[in-house]
């Protein structure tokens, strides 16, 4: 199975009163998919943006909306964020007690169902969930925040993850998210993530449009190493 490297602007960085115009300038510089973190104050101590946000981004926007819930009780909610707009949606771990359920239920709503894992869960929870999973997300850093240093703990993870869609012969992609930047995202692809989540490495860089086109390039460089 290959897996496109994928480079996700996440918004959360984005300066909120221009939201469209820095969509447009990543979308410029070849991204293809968005990261939408929305965040309730329980299950992560900030509160991000909800559904009426979302709702505007999808009018002016083509590009695939990554919803990432980091809220308790996320299956209240999938229906309303696949009506505005989300195409893949990733829950966690450590908010589902009916994980398995959860991302069937996704599935019931046309979405593409990811699950996340924090830094202190370990890969093996996942075991029986991941012939039904579309991607698995790999917390690199401690949800709630954008711009918090990488945990490089997450590159074993990511190579456990690889390691096991090979054995098993899944097709779900990897992805990562937090502190993502120029300095590990080649390290990353060359473990086997494929996506990466890059919030204040993008929209924090002077010149976001040729911070996308940068990390895509040395992801790339790094997965080739693989081959
Ligand atoms: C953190 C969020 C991330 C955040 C990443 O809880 O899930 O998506 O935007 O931001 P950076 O890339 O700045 O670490
Ligand atoms: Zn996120």
């Amino acid at each position: 199975m290959k897996h496109h490297i994928e480079i996700l602007p996440s918004l959360l960085a984005a300066d909120f009163a221009r939201l469209g115009e820095q969509i447009a300038l990543v979308e410029q510089a070849g991204a293809r998919m968005l990261h939408y973190d929305v965040m309730d104050g329980r299950f992560v101590p900030n509160i991000s943006m909800g559904i009426p946000v979302l709702e505007s981004i999808r009018k002016v926007t083509g590009l695939w909306l990554d919803v990432h819930l980091m809220i308790v009780e996320p299956e209240r909610h999938l229906a309303a964020f696949r009506q505005a707009g989300a195409d893949s949606i990733s829950v966690h771990y450590e908010a589902c007690p009916h994980l398995h359920r959860t991302l069937g239920q996704i599935h019931e709503l046309g979405a593409r169902a990811g699950v996340v894992i924090n830094p202190a869960t370990p890969v093996h929870v996942l075991d029986e969930v991941l012939d039904l999973a579309d991607f698995v997300l790999v917390m690199s850093v401690n949800p709630g925040y954008g711009g918090q240093k990488f945990l490089p703990s997450a590159l074993h993870k990511v190579r456990q993850l690889d390691q096991t869609r090979r054995q098993r012969g899944l097709g779900f992609s990897i992805e990562m998210d937090g502190g993502v930047g120029l300095g590990n995202v080649g390290d990353m692809a060359d473990a086997g993530c494929d996506w990466f989540v890059a919030g204040s490495s993008v929209f924090g860089s002077e010149d976001p449009a040729a911070a996308v086109r940068e990390l895509h390039a040395r992801a790339c460089a790094g997965r080739q190493m693989l081959t």
